[in-house]
């Protein structure tokens, strides 16, 4: 006689897991390289520092390498790219005039590309850090970062991109009230298709270490920018952020880092269901590969797990440095 009861668990749930195709045909979500925007470091033709040291596998690429690499991008099915600009030391003044000049890296970066690869969305960062010689994203009054006058100056700079092809301004400074300022600015200049996506909810965060490397503001920066970016002890508050920016106009919202944040991009995506984006930052994608190269994890998986996470969270996007790699490791399948 068969014995139906007994100690056996009723519901197996390791049967949809017992077979690759139930896995497949169970799995809730999905990556694809329609998810990915790859941030790209821009140099001068006449910087040779092309190498991130503590970015392994990135370059900081000039304007001409960058039209390969994004047009490689595009082939890959990456939609976006987003632009940073290793600006030179000379430049830099505590005025910040550079990030409103029309011919700066960037501008040159952003009408390069818009020829060459147009069917890729350009993103440009809104911020004054590259330009500040003191690493600040804001016009500093001694220590004190200025708000309103930063806004005027980010308007400027909003303008100079969006005029020189830029798709998408990201204002990355977390100024209060820029939000509606640069919409106002490109509305009036006629720039109403320009989106805006704010990173709305950016923490002070120390994940962003190998990114001011790779800019070159590292050594420069001047305390902490604990008066503008959020305190990662906070998350009603990132909502707050969020529901402001969205009133001003953004089209999208940004959550930064990504990983230790996942809880807030979580509730910023079932509160207001808008474009929420997820930007897995330079520390994320470093500890990743220094881990991977010491031979104590394996990098591409850990690539392809960090990156479905952001998915399952309720990001619709990631910006990421894996972006390219990962655009691949889907390719092979
Ligand atoms: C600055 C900016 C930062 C990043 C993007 N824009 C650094 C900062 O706020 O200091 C970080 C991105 C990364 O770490 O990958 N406006």
């Amino acid at each position: 006689m068969v014995e139906t009861r007994g100690p056996f668990p009723q519901t197996r749930m390791r049967r949809n897991r017992s077979d690759d195709w139930t896995r497949r045909l169970v799995a809730e979500h999905r990556l694809s390289a329609d998810d990915l925007i790859w941030p790209v470091f821009l140099r001068e033709d006449d910087d040779s520092e092309a190498e991130i040291a503590s970015m392994p596998g990135q370059r900081r690429l000039t304007v001409s390498e960058a039209v390969d690499a994004v047009g490689r991008a595009a082939e890959l099915g990456i939609p976006a790219i987003g632009l940073f600009p290793k600006v030179r030391e000379r430049l830099k003044t505590p005025a910040c005039e550079e990030a409103v000049n029309p011919d700066n890296l960037i501008c040159r970066g952003l009408r390069a590309l818009k020829t060459a690869v147009p069917q890729v969305g350009l993103v440009g960062d809104v911020a004054l850090d590259p330009f500040n010689p003191l690493g600040h994203d804001g016009l500093l009054d001694g220590e004190r970062v200025l708000n309103d006058e930063t806004v005027e100056i980010l308007c400027r700079q909003a303008l100079v991109q969006a005029q020189a092809g830029c798709d998408v301004i990201a204002p990355s400074d977390m100024m209060d009230g820029r939000i509606a300022a640069i919409r106002r600015a490109l509305d009036q200049a006629g720039l109403q298709d320009t989106r805006i996506c704010s990173y709305a909810a950016k923490y002070a965060s120390a994940f962003y270490g190998p990114f001011r490397d790779a800019i070159g503001s590292s050594g420069a920066l001047k305390g902490d920018k604990k008066t503008y970016q959020m305190d990662p002890a906070n998350s009603d508050e990132a909502l707050h952020e969020v529901a402001l920016d969205l009133a001003e106009g953004a089209d999208m919202v940004m959550v930064k880092p990504g990983l230790p944040y996942l809880d807030i991009i979580r509730r910023v995506k079932e509160r207001f269901a808008v474009p929420t984006f997820a930007y897995q930052v330079s520390g994320e994608y470093a500890m990743i590969k220094a881990a991977a190269l010491n031979g104590w994890l394996d990098g591409e998986r850990a690539m392809m797990e960090s990156l479905v996470a952001f998915k399952r969270a309720g990001a619709d996007a990631v910006l990421t440095y894996f972006a390219v790699e990962a655009a691949k490791r889907l390719r092979a399948g």
